[in-house]
């Protein structure tokens, strides 16, 4: 078999793990030949690919990004390589490709196995966004970094009598900042899916102080938003990939919580370096595990799917369940962190 594999949309901690795994598999496993293509999709349509083999994924199990480097797609260039569905398989002599990615990328997976090209896809993302999969690796990475960065951010807040306003990852769903939230112990926690009132967050900081704790730390999904009428906070841009992008809302909320409480504020913007670096063990292990079930499933003709983790099996879903919505945290997850949304 011919194997094609590529990395797309943001990059996330574990996907060199996924490239290494299949090669591994595909090679030892099935004797099957693999091609990696470069900067996702971009790399398909344009014919840039390298052949991989054991020596090329040597090393990397443990390295942050991806060797394959990784792009996102503009919606046209997309119709573009599902249009040729049939052209590029031939072109490239591909049996199967394994596109590794997030919501976007496994839409475009969907596309393609549409449009008759045998897909099995991997799905990644710091976010743990997608449907079907318990977890995506990446995330647990993420949560680590953030979770690490309030344990830092606590002590020199206490040292100064501040408020720390830490903006983490997170456009539609806030499990980054619901669990580095709860695992660092932040003082409030807003996420996207419940609008905040930023008069609660007030109240929250000012019963802390008035019971002597002199800090207080706020961890913020960069979706989150104030509910109606309570603050001033504009909508985010939509940009040429589609993806809202926010005003800064650990700025702004930073601003409004020194200005209510007359205490100093300082807003913390994890950013990528919560996307950056050494994957965490269990995101390596997922990583790996997600790899080989998707060389076994290709091999077993499951196109059309993504590997999932349901408890601690690791299964095939279809890429059409996957991508229907976007997971979400649920009610119960927010009560559960009894802190201010
Ligand atoms: O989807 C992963 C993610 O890291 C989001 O959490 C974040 O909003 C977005 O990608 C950032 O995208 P970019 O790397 O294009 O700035």
């Amino acid at each position: 078999m011919r194997i094609g594999v590529l990395t797309a949309g943001g990059d996330c901690p574990g996907l060199n793990a996924v490239i290494r795994s299949v090669v591994h598999r595909a090679m030892t496993g099935h004797g099957d030949e693999v091609i990696g293509f470069e900067d996702g999709f971009v790399g398909l349509l344009e014919g840039r690919l390298r052949p991989l083999d054991l020596n090329s994924v040597s090393g990397i199990l443990a390295r942050g990004g991806t060797i394959l480097g990784s792009a996102r797609l503009e919606r046209d260039r997309l119709r573009e390589a599902a249009d040729n569905a049939d052209e590029l398989c031939a072109q490239y002599g591909l049996d199967v490709l394994i596109p590794i990615g997030g919501e976007g990328t496994l839409t475009a997976a969907r596309m393609l196995s549409d449009a008759g090209m045998p897909v099995v896809g991997v799905p990644k993302t710091i976010d743990n966004d997608i449907n079907g999969t318990d977890r995506t690796f990446g995330f647990d990475t993420a949560v680590t970094v953030a979770t690490e960065a309030i344990d830092r951010l606590k002590t020199t807040a206490e040292s100064h009598q501040r408020v720390m306003v830490v903006e983490v990852m997170g456009r539609h769903a806030g499990w980054i900042a619901l669990e580095a939230g709860m695992a660092s112990g932040a003082h409030g926690i807003c996420v996207p899916e419940r609008p905040f009132d930023p008069a609660d967050l007030v109240a929250m900081i000012e019963e802390r102080f008035a019971r002597g704790k002199k800090f207080a730390v706020i961890c913020v999904a960069e979706g989150a938003h104030p509910a109606k009428d309570t603050m001033d906070y504009g909508v985010g841009e939509i940009d040429k990939y589609g993806h809202e992008r926010f005003t800064g809302i650990g700025t702004t909320l930073a601003r409004e919580l020194e200005a209510r409480l007359g205490k100093e504020a300082r807003p913390v913007i994890l950013g990528h370096v919560q996307r950056g670096g050494v994957p965490t063990a269990y995101d390596r292990i997922l990583a790996n595990r997600f790899g080989w079930h998707a060389v076994e499933a290709a091999h077993k003709g499951a196109f059309g799917h993504m590997t999932a983790l349901h408890g601690t099996r690791v299964t095939m879903v279809p890429l059409a369940d996957a991508i229907t919505h976007l997971k979400t945290v649920p009610e119960d997850r927010m009560d559960e962190a009894e802190s201010v949304f």
